[in-house]
């Protein structure tokens, strides 16, 4: 029987997605990437969860797209099977917040699909980079224009141009990673992280998501419009007067996600 290629597990309000091609250093192939997809509009529907971890292997989050796939398809193929929109960009569609947990390698498609979660967080040992231009291509999955974003044109151009590894340390100096631990301390990093955060009031998260995300779509002003609407628009739940009122009577809250 088949390996299934990204293992599902709850862990409380967390949905927990793993990447399952260690031996392949999670090399993503269309199978994948559509497991993936479908793994992840699941959890999005799945009103019990709150947050979303994807993870990989100790040795890699995902090494890239796969090169052994790739190397014969011709510009007809990628062309008529829509090769990375087709599939690739599912998670995009996600509105609860997905975490990277990133151990060992993300490279060329693995470091853009860490990218597109919400935010990463590195272990130690973690390595980033866009390799494509030393395989004849360049990146495919949005990377020359989200690393940039993230990490400074300068930097986004030694990496893309050249293709060398970031490691841990310099991804956080420069912005791609919001926090390194141990590796072995990675899983419940994530998963504490995940907890604080599927614990708010699920509209208020998915408002903060899609406000962070307006800042790069568009211009300052009509971000901020955005986000004032949006301010406004969540007094109108049940879990604003909930959050206000615990505090002022000095307990926790009890969100109903209403
Ligand atoms: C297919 C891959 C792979 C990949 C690793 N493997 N990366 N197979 N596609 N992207 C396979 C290897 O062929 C090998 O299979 C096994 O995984 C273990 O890898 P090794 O190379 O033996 O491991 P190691 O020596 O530790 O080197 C690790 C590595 C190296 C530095 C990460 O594997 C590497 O450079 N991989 C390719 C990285 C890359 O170029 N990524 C970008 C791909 S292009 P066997 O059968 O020999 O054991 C891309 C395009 C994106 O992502 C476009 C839009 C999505």
């Amino acid at each position: 029987m088949q390996e299934e290629l990204v293992l599902s597990r709850k862990e409380g309000r967390v949905g927990i997605l793993q990447l399952n091609r260690p031996a392949q250093l999670n090399a993503l192939n269309d199978a994948l990437m559509d497991a993936l997809g479908a793994a992840l509009l699941a959890m999005e529907k799945d009103d019990a969860i709150g947050c979303i971890i994807l993870t990989g292997s100790a040795k890699a989050f995902a090494a890239g797209a796969d090169i052994s796939a790739m190397q014969p398809m011709t510009l007809s193929d990628v062309t008529r099977n829509n090769f990375i929109g087709r599939n690739w960009e599912t998670i995009l569609q996600v509105r609860k917040p997905v975490i990277a947990a990133v151990a060992g390698y993300a490279l060329g498609g693995g470091c853009e699909l860490a990218m597109m979660c919400d935010f990463i967080i590195a272990a130690d040992n973690a390595k980033f980079g866009q390799p494509e231009i030393k395989i004849g291509i360049i990146p495919g999955a949005g990377g020359t224009q989200r690393l940039p974003r993230a990490v400074s044109k300068s930097k986004a151009m030694d990496m893309v141009l050249t293709g060398r590894m970031m490691d841990a340390q310099e991804a956080e100096r420069a912005g791609l990673v919001s926090r390194i631990v141990p590796a072995d301390k990675l899983e419940q990093e994530a998963l504490d992280a995940a907890t604080i955060i599927a614990g708010m009031s699920l509209p208020s998260v998915i408002a903060a998501k899609e406000a962070v995300n307006r800042a790069y779509e568009t211009t300052l002003t009509e971000g901020v419009r955005f986000e004032r609407r949006s301010f406004h628009a969540l007094f109108a739940t049940q879990d604003q007067k909930e959050g206000m009122k615990a505090f002022l009577e000095k307990r926790k809250p009890d969100f109903r996600h209403e």
